[in-house]
């Protein structure tokens, strides 16, 4: 199969990393961000039309400062080095880069000095993002300098013979107003890119691949009913029909009714058979008397092992499990961003392969949420399920605090449905990344009628994001507000106050456990 064809992002720790291949990718380009340690050996076979170089939080100078291999300036190939990656590139190249007591942060405004082949069609004077404490002082020899802004006169540099090029601020940030013209420079005008990489050639490729992976065998598939899960799903029935074997499990953590409209759904809309195997007994049973947080995450997550196991085990052959595994869990982390603390266990099938010795099928290991979303539309998937909130593997196990059941399940459910209800009556649905309903361990008083109650409190959780790694909680309106808690509170039975979280994250989490 033909690799489409590349561009090659190498990460040197910034924190913009990922937005560039999203730019990148965004002009269905194909993109793909390997660590600053790649070798010579894997570019040559990846052969991509060009190479960018990433920012990155250190000094060319420092003692451990990420390098790469300089022979990557003997290949032939377009280079975009940008901030840390302009001054790396600049330093291998024979000029000179200097470390400034005038750091530049934020809002630049650069002039274009002359056109050259990167700034080409952009206005004279436009906004720019910096983010620097280094500056290449004298370009390397070859280099003009195209693009000046006023703490930074060698702004922007290229040499057109060799192709390479050099910009000292943040192009794929949005704050940088001509960001994606620069970005689109380098991919159609310098490196000569087609941008044909679109979902339904990811689609076609995709299937061939899968085709290939499986060989003959029997494929099994663990459906959560999420955007993910789904698509996945969707693209590996495609390429292997009835070999595909699809498990969805009732963890007894779901929202209402939500085990049967998936597996209505998916045999229904989707013509898709999915086993549906009810274990909230043993979920419950097990959840008894735990109260601390990342116990309830491990019994969940095990006995979901335990239940896929035994199940998937009643198909012969299964040798292959499908994930529906995205992009940013996969990404090689390079050396220069350290190891980071677990803050949460996350339940998704993460012990299984090896467990069962299955082989994965990660159809999705090179994409974007987003572009997950695109597939599934492609598909011909409904926009219902493409625009689902995300829900954790553990469910409404971690929205309710402490100790979980029934009594409590069932009040969360209804207060949740209402929630979402209004939401989507609301027309919002999709400007919220998330929103839900936690339950919380503490009572207060109330009145209603003429009696006292002393029931539970229950807050409202809406959140934006784009990734789940931060996010802002959402600002309702507050008339809207006032009928979520209205409606609560009257309806279900069981809550007599209502609280809205106003805490983003960091340093809060989305989830509350
Ligand atoms: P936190 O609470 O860590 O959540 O800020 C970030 C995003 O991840 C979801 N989440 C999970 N997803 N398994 C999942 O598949 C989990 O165990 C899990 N815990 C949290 C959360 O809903 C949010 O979208």
């Amino acid at each position: 199969m033909k690799t489409p064809e590349t561009i090659l992002i190498i990460d040197f720790g910034s924190q913009y990393t990922q937005l560039i291949a999203r730019r990148v990718r965004e002009r269905e380009v194909y993109s793909e961000i390997f660590s600053h340690k790649i070798s010579l050996k894997k570019i040559r076979e990846i052969s991509p039309k060009g190479i960018i170089l990433s920012g990155g939080p250190m000094s060319v100078y420092e003692e451990d400062s990420p390098q790469t291999d300089r022979e990557i300036f003997n290949l032939g190939i377009p280079v975009l080095g940008i901030c840390y990656g302009m001054q790396l590139m600049s330093e291998y190249l024979g000029g000179e880069v200097k470390a400034t007591s005038d750091r530049e942060y934020g809002r630049a405004l650069l002039t274009s000095k002359e056109e050259g082949k990167l700034l080409r069609g952009l206005s004279s004077e436009t906004i720019v993002w910096m983010s620097h404490g280094d500056l290449v002082e004298k370009p390397p020899k070859g280099f003009r300098v195209v693009g000046t802004s006023d703490h930074t006169p060698v702004c922007v540099i290229e040499n057109e013979k060799k192709m390479f090029f050099g910009v000292q601020f943040h192009p794929e940030v949005s704050h940088t107003a001509e960001g994606g013209k620069i970005i689109e420079n380098f991919l159609f005008g310098i490196c000569g890119c087609a941008g044909d990489w679109t979902a339904a050639n990811f689609i076609s490729k995709s299937v061939d691949k899968i085709k290939e992976e499986a060989g003959e065998s029997q494929v099994i598939c663990a459906l959560s009913g999420g955007v993910d899960s789904t698509v996945a799903a969707v693209l590996v029935h495609k390429a292997l029909k009835e070999r595909l074997h699809c498990i969805h499990i009732n963890n007894g953590l779901m929202r209402k009714d939500e085990s049967g409209e998936v597996v209505r759904l998916f045999r229904e809309k989707l013509g898709l058979e999915v086993s549906n195997v009810d274990a909230t007994e043993l979920f419950l049973g097990r959840l008894k008397g735990v109260f601390e947080p990342e116990k309830k995450r491990k019994i969940i997550g095990n006995t979901f092992i335990e239940v896929f196991e035994g199940e998937a085990k009643k198909i012969k052959n299964a040798t292959h499990l499908v994930q529906g595994t995205l992009y940013p869990d996969v990404i090689e982390s390079v050396s220069v961003k350290g190891e980071s603390a677990t803050i949460k266990t996350h339940h998704n099938v993460g012990g299984l392969p090896e467990k069962m010795n299955l082989k994965l099928i990660e159809p999705f290991r090179e994409l974007f949420k987003d572009e997950v979303r695109r597939v599934g539309r492609e598909l011909s998937i409904d926009e219902e399920l493409i625009k689902r909130h995300p829900f954790p593997g553990p469910g409404l196990g971690v929205r309710i605090l402490g100790e979980i059941n029934r009594e409590e399940l069932e009040v969360l459910r209804n207060a949740d449905e209402i929630f979402i209800g209004e939401i989507k009556k609301a027309g919002i649905y999709d400007e919220i990344w998330q929103a839900f309903c936690v339950l919380l361990p503490v009572r207060s008083v109330g009145v209603m009628g003429d009696a006292r109650t002393y029931e539970n409190v229950l807050a409202l959780r809406g959140v934006t994001s784009t990734d789940g790694m931060t996010a802002d909680w959402y600002k309702f309106d507050y008339e809207f507000l006032a009928r979520v808690s209205n409606l609560i509170i009257n309806k279900v039975k069981g809550v007599n106050r209502v609280v809205y979280d106003i805490s983003s994250k960091p340093p809060s989490t989305i989830e509350w456990e």
